[in-house]
């Protein structure tokens, strides 16, 4: 896994969607995967300036969602579908309907699951996932302990996810569970890349990136993709034995 460790969340916010704009430019019509939560809002700022003033070109991709909370859907602000409809695929000269392939919370589940695997394998896996990490490292909803043999999945979400959901909602909302794409699906993948930035995080990005393979921590799991990277800032990176820029691992 290679590792880029930025200045700080802007600098590393910048380098990912450079990242991803030079795999659109190479193939404009990949499919791409990318997360909810908080961390990569500043990536979509980024993509969302460079479709409006460096002449990106979006219209031939197409859009996969990572992960979705039990019966949440756009109308709760803080579902994964409202982030990312209203800080990035709104604001792309895209056609929503056609490109992008989104959980519904609030669907049959199970029908959920085989509706999105179907799109995916419809594509011929994914081009490039992009994951956050959680507190507990999970990625998507695949939480400790994660079956690495799944593709779209639907998970009871433990207790360290639960409580961390308040950040999203601003109360408990009832998210017993997720809908998530598999490990299968990321270790298919062409591409993976993992982005934490921020103090919180340091210790589990440590365990990513320097502890064992293991599924209780899911995110260590990606070290497995070749064509792997992990985006952090600084402050993120302050646990790793191996401080370095661009370290390959
Ligand atoms: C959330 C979501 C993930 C997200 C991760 C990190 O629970 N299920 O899709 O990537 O946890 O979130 P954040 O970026 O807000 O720290």
């Amino acid at each position: 896994m290679r590792i880029v460790v930025e200045k700080d969340y802007e600098s590393m916010s910048k380098a990912v969607a450079d990242h991803i704009i030079e795999m659109i430019k190479k193939k404009p019509n990949a499919l791409i995967e990318l997360p909810g939560g908080d961390t990569p809002l500043g990536i979509f700022k980024e993509l969302v300036n460079a479709s409006k003033t460096r002449n990106v070109d979006f219209s031939k991709c197409f859009f996969v969602s990572l992960d979705e909370w039990e019966n949440l859907g756009y109308e709760t602000k803080g579902s994964c579908k409202q982030t990312l409809f209203d800080y990035l695929y709104k604001q792309l000269p895209i056609d929503l309907e056609k490109q992008v392939c989104f959980f519904d919370g609030k669907a049959d589940l199970e029908k959920e699951c085989q509706r999105v695997d179907q799109f995916i394998f419809d594509h011929g896996n994914l081009d490039l996932a992009v994951l956050g990490i959680g507190m507990n490292g999970h990625v998507g909803f695949n939480e400790p302990g994660v079956d690495e043999n799944q593709y779209c999945t639907i998970v009871p979400l433990d207790a360290v996810t639960q409580s961390v959901s308040i950040k999203y909602f601003g109360e408990q909302l009832n998210v017993a569970h997720g809908i998530t794409l598999g490990f299968k699906h990321f270790l298919n993948a062409k591409e993976v890349i993992l982005i934490a930035d921020s103090e919180r995080k340091a210790d589990i990005v440590q365990k990513v990136i320097e502890g064992p393979l293991k599924n209780e921590v899911p995110a260590s799991l990606i070290r497995k993709v070749k064509n792997s990277t992990i985006y952090l800032d600084r402050q993120a990176s302050k646990k790793l034995k191996h401080q370095s820029l661009e370290a390959g691992y």
